[in-house]
């Protein structure tokens, strides 16, 4: 379970090696797209030709620029991606376009529009999704011409594909682009240096069209082959070029068939590369929808986000403001929602109660006659009492900057007896609070509490902890890190596994029975846990050359958990002859369920064998592709026969009782060389004690370590070795 933790800082923070999975990406892109038909082999620039009369009808709105609408009373179409016309990002990263698909199409065109976009999610996180009655969609209809607006307008936008002249796959990608906000190539602000304009053969009334726009180019270099550059004679008047590349005057341009992997690059840069600052720390989600409050005169006293009432908001939970425990062992609490919440910012307070179930035997749960519950209220800020108090107990989600899972997830643990990492009884072991650069009126923040830890060490990543700088009065840090200064300290945006061991040691929530003992993420059953590729754990080879392993699904994943799943199943099959597939009645099969924690057997056990992905942690495709692959018989990275030469395990940086994760095993190793970024790999720090490293790389000790979000090269050739998917 480590391994979520580390996986999820990666992802926040790790550009490089997003950047390397774009470049995956892009590197497959030709492999993908197969033949294409005859109906495919022209040039974006056809839309000019088709756009003769584009806007012409009487609902139709003004084009310029050869295929983009103006939005009628905003006589501008600037670009705007800096910010108000981007599309949405969603919490999981990805981002959700919804669309309708006018009938005006034939089967066939619409499984070429489909095709356009579903290219966008193949190699980036663009999703087009079916409207479904979000405020804001692109509407596609067969109008006169292929137009689209610029970005993200309000509510419904148009992108006009109209049937004869316009559905085509590039033509698909290249409007698309544009709704995504992005412009020509052509009128790149750089783009004298690359392109000289010929404006003497320019029909004179279509000149606007090479205007220069002061476009964000997002580091990418200009590309005469992007989807988005118009050809050689784009509104020629007299057949001569009216553009002509620099400085080479022959170099093929406006081309492309489809996206190339600068015009994905782009979109990945712009909206799918994690920025830190929008992946707030729970800390700073708290302060800000917490500064500046007034409280009402019902309303409780706060400490930060805690509420002190009359009786007592010490920790409490050594003397009775536990919830109770019931006969079969859970703790079930009880909570009323109150109704003015949307049922978006619903579906976020429900998936913060929920996920404490699949980790903990603690159940949230609606009240019924119940004389103990919490009620979710949006107050002014994000708050809770520390533990039970009896009665109603506010939990005080506000509206305006609380629903976020972390914050949903860290004023819950409060009612449940939690108070903030940082004042930790043993926290002077581990941070320097640097009273000095605190604002005057917050120190108090900082009051150390005779807190029980539950033996579990202080924990950087708790999502109780607050971050480096929080009430600072002067952007200098206020809690330093010892020893280590450079650790991240508070920029978890989920329960860490030591929050989740502490639920379970306070309550004494024990793993259920019938689940396996684990060795970190591997399941040790009585049989055998060893390498046993060699002696009979593989997967069966069907008559066709591939390894068909059945699976199965727990029915208690959201559709979009399920998604993640099916795209780590998916990802095996466009490298490799194995194939995951839904079991009917085979006997061997994976079972795939939210258990405690991410974790597998290794290779095929007989009968059905528990990948457990539990819904709260264990939903990314890279922890999807490390569990599978222990299914089908890899080890983690650190623990290959071979890895002495290639990092030095710092034994006496690792926790002790986690010194196990390092034992050498004797693995089959496939001809591959040691890879770090294998996704088996595990990140420099795993199971540090102290902050220092607990792997280093030799003999370059800076190399990057276990920061892979995805199979890397030699993760898929032993796969293909293993497996003999060449034979
Ligand atoms: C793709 O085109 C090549 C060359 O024209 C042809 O040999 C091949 O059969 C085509 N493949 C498909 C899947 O149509
Ligand atoms: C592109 O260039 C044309 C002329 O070069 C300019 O008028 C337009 O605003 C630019 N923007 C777009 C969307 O292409
Ligand atoms: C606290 O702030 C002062 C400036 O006001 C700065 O000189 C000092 O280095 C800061 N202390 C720490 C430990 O960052
Ligand atoms: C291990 O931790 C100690 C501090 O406890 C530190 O001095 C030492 O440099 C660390 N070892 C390595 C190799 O990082």
């Amino acid at each position: 379970m480590y391994f979520l933790v580390v996986v999820i800082s990666l992802l926040l923070s790790s550009v490089p090696a997003q950047s390397r999975t774009i470049q995956d990406l892009i590197d497959k892109i030709p492999g993908k797209t197969g033949n294409l038909t005859e109906k495919d082999d022209i040039s974006v620039s056809t839309i000019i030709e088709t756009n003769k009369h584009a806007g012409l009808g009487l609902d139709e709105p003004l084009i310029m620029f050869g295929d983009i609408a103006v939005p009628s009373g905003l006589q501008n179409a600037d670009p705007c991606t800096a910010r108000g016309c981007k599309w949405d990002r969603s919490r999981d990263g990805l981002v959700y376009v919804p669309y309708i698909i006018s009938n005006q199409y034939s089967p066939q065109d619409i499984s070429v529009i489909k095709r356009g976009m579903q290219s966008f999610a193949e190699v980036s996180c663009i999703r087009f999704v079916p409207h479904q009655g979000q405020r804001n969609f692109i509407h596609i209809k067969s109008n006169s011409g292929c137009y689209s607006y610029l970005g993200r307008q309000r509510g419904g936008q148009v992108v006009s594909l109209q049937r004869n002249g316009c559905v085509y796959h590039q033509i698909v990608q290249h409007e698309l682009l544009h709704a995504l906000g992005f412009h020509h190539e052509q009128n790149r602000s750089d783009r004298d240096k690359h392109i000289r304009i010929l404006y003497q053969n320019i029909i004179p009334e279509q000149q606007h069209n090479f205007r220069k726009v002061d476009t964000n180019n997002l580091g990418t270099p200009y590309d005469y082959n992007s989807v988005m550059h118009y050809s050689r004679y784009a509104f020629s008047m007299n057949n001569e070029p009216t553009m002509i590349p620099i400085p080479n005057a022959n170099a093929v341009i406006g081309e492309a068939r489809q996206m190339n992997s600068n015009d994905i690059l782009r979109i990945n840069r712009l909206y799918c590369i994690e920025d830190k600052s929008a992946e707030l720390s729970v800390s700073e989600l708290l302060h800000r929808a917490n500064r500046g409050n007034v409280p009402e005169a019902d309303e409780p006293k706060l400490m930060d986000d805690i509420a002190v009432n009359e009786k007592n908001a010490d920790p409490c939970t050594s003397y009775g403001c536990l919830w109770s425990k019931y006969s079969d062992g859970k703790i079930y609490v009880p909570y009323v929602i109150a109704n003015h919440y949307s049922s978006r910012e619903l579906e976020i307070i429900q998936r913060g109660l929920d996920s404490f179930s699949s980790s903990t035997c603690i159940r949230f749960f609606p009240r019924g006659n119940e004389r103990d519950y919490i009620s979710i209220e949006s107050r002014s800020g994000c708050y809770s009492y520390v533990g039970r108090q009896g009665y109603a107990q506010t939990v005080s989600l506000a509206r305006n900057g609380c629903l976020y899972h972390s914050t949903v997830q860290h004023e819950l643990l409060h009612a449940l007896g939690f108070n903030h990492e940082q004042t930790r009884s043993d926290r002077d072991n581990h941070i320097q609070v640097v009273w000095e650069n605190i604002s005057d009126d917050m120190k108090y923040n900082f009051n150390k509490i005779n807190t029980l830890n539950q033996g579990t060490p202080y924990d950087y990543s708790s999502v109780m902890q607050y971050e480096r700088y929080a009430f600072s009065k002067n952007g200098l840090p206020t809690m330093i890190p010892i020893p280590n200064n450079n650790v991240a300290l508070g920029t978890s945006t989920q329960m860490s596994q030591n929050d989740i061991i502490r639920i379970n040691r306070l309550y004494q929530c024990f793993p259920e029975a019938d689940e396996p003992k684990l060795m970190d993420d591997i399941a040790v059953n009585e049989k055998n846990a060893d390498p046993c590729t060699s002696y009979g754990c593989l997967w069966s080879k069907y008559s066709d050359g591939k390894i068909y392993v059945p699976y199965v699904i727990a029915n208690h994943y959201s559709s979009r958990e399920l998604e993640i799943i099916q795209r780590g199943l998916d990802s095996f099959a466009s490298v490799s002859c194995i194939r995951f597939f839904r079991r009917t009645n085979e006997r061997d099969y994976i079972s795939i369920e939210s258990r405690s924690g991410c974790y597998s057997y290794v290779g095929r056990q007989g009968y059905a064998q528990t990948v457990s992905l539990a819904r709260n942690g264990c939903l990314y495709h890279s922890t999807v592709q490390h569990e599978l692959l222990h299914a089908l018989g890899f080890n983690h990275e650190q623990t290959r026969s071979d890895r002495d030469n290639h990092i030095q395990v710092v034994w006496e940086n690792i926790s002790d009782d986690m010194k196990y994760n390092f034992n050498k095993i004797n693995t089959l190793n496939q001809g591959t060389p040691y890879d770090y970024s294998s996704v088996m790999q595990y990140e420099r720090y795993a199971f540090s004690k102290n902050g220092y490293p607990t792997m280093i790389p030799i003999p370059n000790s800076n190399a990057a370590l276990g920061t892979s979000t995805q199979m890397s090269q030699n993760d898929i050739i032993r796969i293909n070795r293993l497996y003999q998917c060449c034979e």
